[in-house]
């Protein structure tokens, strides 16, 4: 299947994602506390592709005097974000619809810390290279732009049989989404120009009982896509077949799932 007809698995309106998002920060292997490290926030700072706002909760915790914003191409999303966090929010928090593909940045004012978390492995790597583009237009002199994306997902299982290999093959082929983003982050922040690069790399390893908690994540994964899967594997019981082969191979304690999570951060030089 060309790029072009790839189908975008994210599944952006669906009501049921914020508290996929929520239920999954809350997973050990999936703590947002990391992928915040040695960040610097300053005064001004943007969630790239927001979710739900569990980052934005603890960067104000973190930080209670920065400005920060939160950014999301799904209006749902910035509902939900909105009516979570009110209690706990101050008035120098704010969400707004926007796409990271789309927006002006000649409209921008500047950020000095901008974290894109999760958003780019839902998007084919030209997309990709435009979205950090934009978000480096947005970006102060000196401000510092953090990417999180995993590597991995739906590809490093052992053992695993025949015709669910050929489910994931078509998965891998048809679905507008870069299992690989990970490793291509670097990569993103070179070409954009970005000085004092940093790439750290956190192995997310599921065995044992453990593997039970990444399959109950992946069903909701999973189900939440429905609709795309359907599109991928041509009918409902398609989708379902693949759904269902792939959590019992997950139900098995002493099969062994892997993701990598790659977090590179990057400096906008200073213009003179
Ligand atoms: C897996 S969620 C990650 C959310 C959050 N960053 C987190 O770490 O929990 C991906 C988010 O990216 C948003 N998104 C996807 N494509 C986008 C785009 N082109 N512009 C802005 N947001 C986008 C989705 O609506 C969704 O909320």
């Amino acid at each position: 299947m060309s790029p072009s007809r790839r189908v975008h698995a994210y599944t952006l309106e669906s009501p049921g994602e914020s508290t996929r998002l929520d239920q999954q920060s809350k997973v050990d292997e999936y703590s947002i506390t990391p992928d915040l490290e040695g960040l610097s926030l300053g005064d001004r700072v943007l969630d790239a592709g927001c979710g739900s706002g569990e980052t934005i909760l603890l960067m104000q915790k973190s930080s209670p005097h920065s400005r920060i914003e939160g950014w999301d191409s799904s209006q749902v999303r910035i509902d939900q974000a909105r009516w979570k966090t009110a209690p706990s929010f101050q008035s120098n928090v704010s969400f707004r619809k926007a796409d990271l593909l789309t927006f002006n940045p000649s409209q921008e004012d500047g950020f000095d810390t901008i974290i894109c978390r999760f958003v780019l492995q839902h998007m084919i790597v030209e997309e990709q290279q435009t979205a950090v583009s934009n978000l480096v237009s947005v970006l102060k002199p000196e401000g510092s732009l953090r990417l999180v994306d995993g590597d991995g997902l739906f590809s490093q299982i052992y053992p695993i049989e025949r015709n669910l290999e050929s489910q994931l093959n078509r998965l891998r082929e048809c679905a507008a989404l870069d299992f690989f983003a990970g490793r291509k982050l670097k990569t993103h922040l070179v070409t954009q120009g970005l000085s004092e690069i940093t790439l750290k790399i956190q192995p997310l390893l599921f065995t044992g009982e453990r593997i039970f908690i990444e399959r109950d994540l992946m069903k909701s994964r999973l189900d939440q896509a429905l609709p795309t899967l359907v599109q991928i594997f041509g009918s409902v019981d398609g989708a379902q077949s693949f759904i269902q082969r792939f959590t019992q191979t997950l139900s098995d304690p002493n099969c062994v799932v892997f993701y990598n999570k790659f977090i590179a951060t990057g400096k906008k030089r200073f213009q003179e």
